[in-house]
């Protein structure tokens, strides 16, 4: 019918162009001679055209579009256990009160031409604590340079929990957006691993002080001599178990605007946060050092029972704090907690929510990590 339709149109408009008393007899030759008898004939030909010209377009996306169609398995580069990669120990260092060994690998990746430094807990060879980039000296390439004398790039994320970490810090208003009032912020970052979370930061705003308290000596040379982790003025690495620098932080009366609880244990569940930091009296104690509009930053990992294992660090963090932000990644199984010691109005969550994104996606392109984090998927829990 369409294509009748058409066809008059185009026949009127060739009639228009001679003169009204042809357009007429033209009509009545259309009307009684063409569509009676040849439009019948005209729909199989159609048919038989569109038939072939949808096959003809089928069979060219097949060939145009499938290959482009491509599943990025090394995302961020930040798979070190992708075929395209090399690794190569740099050094291993024990625990002198645990059993506890550490290794430091280069991963050399042949496809992007990158090297990253990673280390992990002897036993966990496939959950690196840490993975930073590392920045070639001019001219060089891994093939002309030993890779052990190349230098750390801090402000380089290479994982999505870190990044989410960092976006938490800006999603209240622990830290402000821009970085006038910096000089009076303080965070007590609970675990160093390779300082990526802390090294970030203090790289990118220079006048927050951050202090990184760690139990494991051996950790604190290997982040110190492989990770590009440095003391100064404003960023100190103190070895001590977080337990007693928070009760002591308590009994100075410190104030923080974030304590951020990247610990870990070898249980193989969840080894994320570790356990001891849960309990009523940490934190009780945890709570008492953050500053009224302060946050507490917490990095879950549960490699079993995910949902479980998540919702039951958040509902005991929720007896403590009257609301939490989740964070889920999407490459990652870590899920980042941000509670506040204060609460939000039950009755805008939405609107408190679209504030929070918005924070959140500032942040996040400012600083850079946008395209770590690929998309924000928060969750906002009331007690
Ligand atoms: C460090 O990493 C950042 C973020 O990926 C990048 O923009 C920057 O160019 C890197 N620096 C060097 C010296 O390679």
């Amino acid at each position: 019918m369409i294509f009748e339709r058409d066809r008059q149109r185009l026949l009127l408009q060739n009639a228009s162009q001679t003169n009204i008393g042809s357009r007429k007899l033209l009509l009545n030759n259309l009307k009684q001679s063409l569509f009676r008898q040849v439009s019948g004939r005209w729909m199989f030909r159609l048919a038989k055209f569109l038939f072939f010209f949808i096959l003809f377009g089928y069979l060219l996306w097949l060939w145009i579009a499938r290959p482009q169609v491509i599943i990025d398995e090394n995302f961020g580069e930040s798979d070190p256990t992708s075929a395209d990669s090399d690794i190569t120990k740099i050094e291993t260092l024990c625990s002198q009160s645990t059993s506890t060994c550490y290794s430091v690998v280069d991963i050399i990746n042949h496809k992007t031409a990158s090297v990253q430094r990673g280390m992990y807990i002897d036993g966990f060879e496939k959950e690196y604590d840490t993975v930073k980039e590392l920045i070639p000296p001019k001219g060089m390439t891994f093939e002309t340079s030993d890779t052990r004398m190349w230098t750390i790039n801090n402000t380089a994320i290479t994982t999505q929990y870190v990044a989410a970490m960092i976006t938490q810090l800006f999603t209240t208003s622990a830290l402000p957006l821009e970085d006038s009032g910096d000089s009076e912020r303080e965070l007590l970052v609970i675990g160093l691993g390779g300082g990526n979370f802390d090294m970030f930061l203090h790289t990118k705003r220079q006048n927050i002080k951050i202090t990184v308290v760690e139990l494991e000596p051996v950790v604190v040379q290997l982040a110190t001599r492989w990770f590009g982790v440095v003391d100064n003025d404003q960023r100190k690495t103190v070895i001590k178990d977080g337990i007693v620098a928070i009760s002591e932080a308590k009994d100075r009366a410190s104030k923080y605007d974030a304590v951020i609880l990247d610990a870990c244990d070898n249980t193989k569940e969840m080894p994320c946060p570790a356990k001891t930091f849960l309990t009523d009296q940490i934190l009780i104690n945890i709570k008492s050092i953050l500053k009224p509009m302060g946050t507490l930053i917490v990095n879950i990992l549960p490699l079993k029972r995910h949902e479980i294992n998540v919702e039951k660090v958040v509902k005991t963090l929720l007896s403590h704090f009257p609301v939490c932000i989740k964070m889920h990644m999407s490459y990652e199984a870590n899920v980042v907690v941000s509670c506040l010691p204060y609460s939000f109005a039950a009755d805008n969550l939405d609107d408190t929510k679209q504030l929070i994104l918005q924070r959140a996606e500032t942040a996040t392109n400012n600083l850079g990590i946008h395209r770590v984090l690929e998309y924000l998927d928060l969750t906002i829990v009331l007690k």
